[in-house]
């Protein structure tokens, strides 16, 4: 059977699902039982000064619903741990005790000067926590006090207070980003300069989830008014993949450990974040949905998968997808495609046709001999794979590469690779060429 075990930082777990900081873990009692469903590690809920924050009273949640009402898109306007320090300090040191195999990070935020980082530093220290998470990521309510994303979203600030903790403290520290930023290289830069040993994303995205169209606020709405939030779950997972790659492949951050967020709902999910590069996954919303259980699936499905492709460990298959991710002009300009409907599954219902018609390239029939019919037409269609994403039938459509003449250029289809970056089209290659 695969060995799940990580090292991130020198902090080991059983297996690399750990829970983010969030309601999950915000109390012992909720740790604890995570711990024996068998999450290998936990961030604490983020820990601030006292006196503690007040949340509000009413709601806190909103959310993006798929028609079958599965929950797309999480939003809140939570703020950090609202609990006494000494009550999260006391706890976390038990919990520690009590469960050594397991990774325990702590999440910090704290005003931006340096005595309060350097204050709250070791008292997280001596409960014997593995280490620190700055949460330079929350975009509501803590942002609006300077904090939060108002740190992550100048790379200067990024790096000071992510030295001031590593001049305090022997323990790792780990760099939480907001996907809230144009370019995420320069602030994971920022905390890899700062001397952080890691990074780890995304936090939440900035948004409104919807209007209530009775009264004319967004939701969650308090007394007639709303703010926005920060959103998560599946809806976010390619936004954090890219922001992953982007860190796992930049020349400046390269190697630097991250541990993967935004939308794990399954081992698959995670497989593709330590794919990028990942040690470890961090996962909110499918807990909140599905309940602290639904690691033991993520448990088993990773592992199985990883027997069947012969991956002892989850060294043999992390950063194995980073080579692979490469600019639009490195793509292979030679590779040619065309959609291939299976007439045996195909159902008829025609929305192939209708997208290729009326918004792609008019290469899909829908009538011969006065019959229902959907085939391709090679000579109108460019790949360009809209179909596939439509038919509500798997793998009813395929898209397959075809060889020899295109039927569309009517020309023939070098079997090489050739990018934009020579292109005749692209006036950069052609000034190449004159000089
Ligand atoms: C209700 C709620 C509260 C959260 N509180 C925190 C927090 O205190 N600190 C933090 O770093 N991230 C917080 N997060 C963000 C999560 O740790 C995580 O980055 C985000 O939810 C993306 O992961 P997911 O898609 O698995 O939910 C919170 C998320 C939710 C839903
Ligand atoms: S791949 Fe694009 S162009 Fe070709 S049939 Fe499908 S939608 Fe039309
Ligand atoms: S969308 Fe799929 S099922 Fe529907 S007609 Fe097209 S190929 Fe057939």
């Amino acid at each position: 059977m695969a060995d799940l075990s990580t090292d991130f930082l020198g902090i080991r777990s059983p297996n690399p699902f750990w829970l983010a900081s969030a309601p999950p873990t915000d109390k012992q009692y909720n740790v604890e039982r995570a711990f024996k469903a068998g999450w290998g590690g936990v961030v604490w809920k983020t820990l601030g000064e006292d006196p503690n924050v007040v949340n509000v009273n009413g709601p806190r949640y909103g959310a993006v619903h798929s028609n079958d009402r599965r929950l797309i898109a999480l939003n809140n306007i939570e703020l950090i741990t609202d609990r006494p320090l000494e009550v999260n300090l006391r706890e976390i040191a038990e919990v520690k005790k009590n469960w050594p195999d397991r990774a325990l990070v702590v999440s910090l935020m704290v005003p931006c000067e340096e005595k309060n980082w350097k204050s709250i530093v070791p008292l997280v220290e001596a409960t014997g926590a593995d280490g620190i998470e700055l949460n330079f990521g929350c975009p509501h309510g803590m942002s609006e006090r300077g904090m939060g994303s108002a740190v992550g979203q100048v790379p200067e600030y990024i790096e000071m207070v992510t030295r001031w903790c590593k001049q305090t403290t022997r323990m790792p520290v780990i760099v939480k980003l907001t996907p809230n930023i144009t370019d995420i290289r320069y602030p994971a830069r920022a905390a890899k300069a700062g001397g952080g040993d890691a990074v780890s994303l995304i936090n939440t995205v900035s948004s409104i989830m919807s209007i209530d169209l009775d009264n004319f606020a967004p939701t969650p709405t308090i007394d007639g008014k709303g703010s926005h939030g920060g959103m998560c779950g599946p809806a976010v997972k390619p936004m954090a993949l890219n922001m992953v790659a982007e860190i796992a492949r930049d020349a400046a951050t390269r190697g630097l450990p991250i541990s993967g967020i935004g939308g794990v709902t399954t081992w698959r999910d995670a497989a593709e974040f330590i794919a990028l590069g990942c040690v470890t996954v961090q996962v909110c919303t499918a807990a909140m949905t599905y309940g602290f259980k639904i690691v033991e699936e993520m448990i088993d499905g990773l592992s199985d998968w990883m027997d069947r492709k012969g991956y002892r460990t989850i060294e043999d298959f992390r950063g194995r997808a980073v080579p692979n991710v490469t600019d639009w002009q490195y793509l292979n300009l030679n590779y040619v495609t065309k959609a291939r409907i299976d007439q045996d599954l195909c159902i008829k219902c025609g929305r192939c046709h209708i997208a290729c018609e009326d918004t792609s390239h008019q290469a899909i029939t829908s009538m011969l001999d006065g019959v229902r019919h959907f085939e391709v037409i090679d000579e109108e269609c460019v790949g360009c794979n809209l179909c596939v994403n439509v038919c509500p039938i798997d793998n009813c459509i395929t898209m397959e590469r075809i060889s020899g003449v295109d039927p569309r250029t009517k020309r023939p289809i070098d079997p090489g690779y050739a990018n934009w970056t020579t292109h005749p089209n692209n006036p950069a290659s052609v000034k190449v060429a004159a000089e």
